[in-house]
C-alpha cells in the first residue's frame, strides 16, 4: 500500500490486515513505556487545512509511539496566509525530507491530487464530505471488539449523512465487512443520489432503533450548511436526535458511536453520550493503534512480526 486515501483502497482483506495488526499496536499501546522503533527515522508531516482535535493528536501520537519523527503544519501560522498554492506548499514541506504526509482539506479529492505532485505517502485525514478513511477503520475496529464481527450486524448511520465525510467511509468499510447500513435522515440531510452505496434508507428513526445494533449518531454540520435544511435544529432533535426516552428502544445490547466533536442536545443527549451503552471514548482510543497500524503499513517493512516480538526492554528507544 503506497497511500491510504480512500477505504476502497483496502477492501475487505485490506480492512482485517489493518485490524490484525491494530491488535499488536494496542498491546504496545498499553505497554508502561509505548514505544517501539519500527519507524525509527521515518519523517511524518501533518497538512491540516481545517480544524481537527482527534485526527491531528491520534496521527501525532501514533507517529510519535512508532518512533518517527513529526513535522507540525498549521495553515494558521504558515505562509498559506501569504496567498502560497497547495502544490507549493505540500512539495515545499516535501523538500524537508518526510516520508509521508497526512493531510486533511476542504475540498474533496486533494488527496488524490497530492499524490500527483509528491513522491511520499499521502493519508487521507479527510476531503470535503467526501472521506475519512482512518474514522472508519478506527470505527471498525470498536465494533470488532465488541461484537467479534460485523458481519450481518445492523447499523444505523443517523443525521447529516449528506456533508459526512464520515459517513462515506464507514458506509464502504462497514459494508466490506458484512454489516447491514440503514441511512437514517431527513431527505434534505441525505446525499443527492445514493446510486451505488450498498445502503437503505430511512426516515423514521424511532422504527429502526428498535433492531439496529448500532445507532452510529453524525454531527450536525452546521458550517458546511449553507441553506436552512431543517425546519429548526429542536425540530430536527425532536425527529432525529438521539434522546434519552428514544435510546430506550435501542435493544439492550446495542451500542451508541459518534465520531465527535459532538453537539450534545442536537444530535446526541449528554446522557446518553454518557451511558453504558457508549463506545465513544474507546473510539477516540483505539483511533491511536489504528492510526499506528496504517503508518506503519505505508511507512514500515510491511511485516507485522517484529512489532508483535520487540521486547519491552529493549522497545523503549528516544
Ligand atoms: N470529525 C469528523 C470529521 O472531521 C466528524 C465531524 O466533524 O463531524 O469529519
Ligand atoms: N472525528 C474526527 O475526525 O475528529 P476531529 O475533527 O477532531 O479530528
Amino acid at each position: 500500500m503506497r497511500h491510504l486515501l480512500s477505504i476502497d483502497d483496502l477492501g475487505r482483506d485490506g480492512i482485517e490486515e489493518v485490524m490484525a495488526l491494530t491488535d499488536s499496536f494496542v498491546e504496545v499501546s498499553n505497554r508502561p513505556i509505548p514505544k517501539v522503533p519500527a519507524l525509527r527515522g521515518k519523517t511524518v508531516a501533518w497538512l491540516f487545512y481545517e480544524d481537527s482535535t482527534r485526527t491531528r493528536l491520534s496521527f501525532e501520537a501514533a507517529a510519535r509511539r512508532l518512533s518517527a519523527d513529526t513535522m507540525n503544519f498549521s495553515v494558521g501560522s504558515s505562509s498559506v496566509k501569504k496567498g502560497e498554492s497547495l502544490r507549493d506548499t505540500a512539495q515545499t514541506i516535501q523538500a524537508m525530507g518526510v516520508d509521508a504526509i497526512v493531510v486533511r482539506h476542504g475540498s474533496a479529492g486533494v488527496p488524490w491530487q497530492l499524490t500527483r505532485w509528491l513522491d511520499c505517502a499521502v493519508v487521507n485525514a479527510g476531503d470535503g464530505w467526501h472521506e475519512h478513511p482512518t474514522q472508519a477503520l478506527l470505527d471498525c475496529y470498536t465494533l470488532r471488539e465488541h461484537f467479534g464481527s460485523l458481519e450481518g450486524r445492523r447499523i444505523a448511520i443517523v443525521g447529516d449523512v449528506k456533508h459526512s465525510r464520515v459517513a462515506g467511509s464507514d458506509v464502504r468499510a462497514f459494508a466490506a465487512l458484512g454489516a447491514e447500513v440503514t441511512l437514517v435522515a431527513p431527505p434534505t440531510l441525505l446525499p443527492a443520489s445514493l446510486e451505488g452505496w450498498p445502503v437503505q434508507v430511512s426516515h423514521d428513526l424511532d422504527a429502526v432503533l428498535t433492531t439496529t445494533d448500532v445507532a452510529y449518531m453524525l454531527r450536525m454540520q452546521l458550517e458546511r450548511q449553507d441553506e436552512a435544511l431543517v425546519p429548526s435544529l429542536r425540530e430536527f432533535t425532536a425527529c432525529f436526535g438521539l434522546t434519552v426516552d428514544r435510546a430506550r428502544l435501542l435493544p439492550d445490547h446495542a451500542l451508541v458511536m459518534h465520531p465527535g466533536p459532538m453537539n450534545r442536545g442536537i444530535e446526541i443527549a449528554a446522557e446518553v453520550a454518557e451511558s453504558t451503552r457508549s463506545v465513544i471514548r474507546q473510539q477516540v482510543s483505539n483511533g491511536v493503534a489504528v492510526r499506528m497500524a496504517v503508518l506503519f503499513l505505508l511507512l514500515g517493512s510491511g511485516r507485522p512480526e517484529p512489532i508483535v516480538t520487540v521486547p519491552e526492554e529493549v522497545a523503549v528507544h528516544g
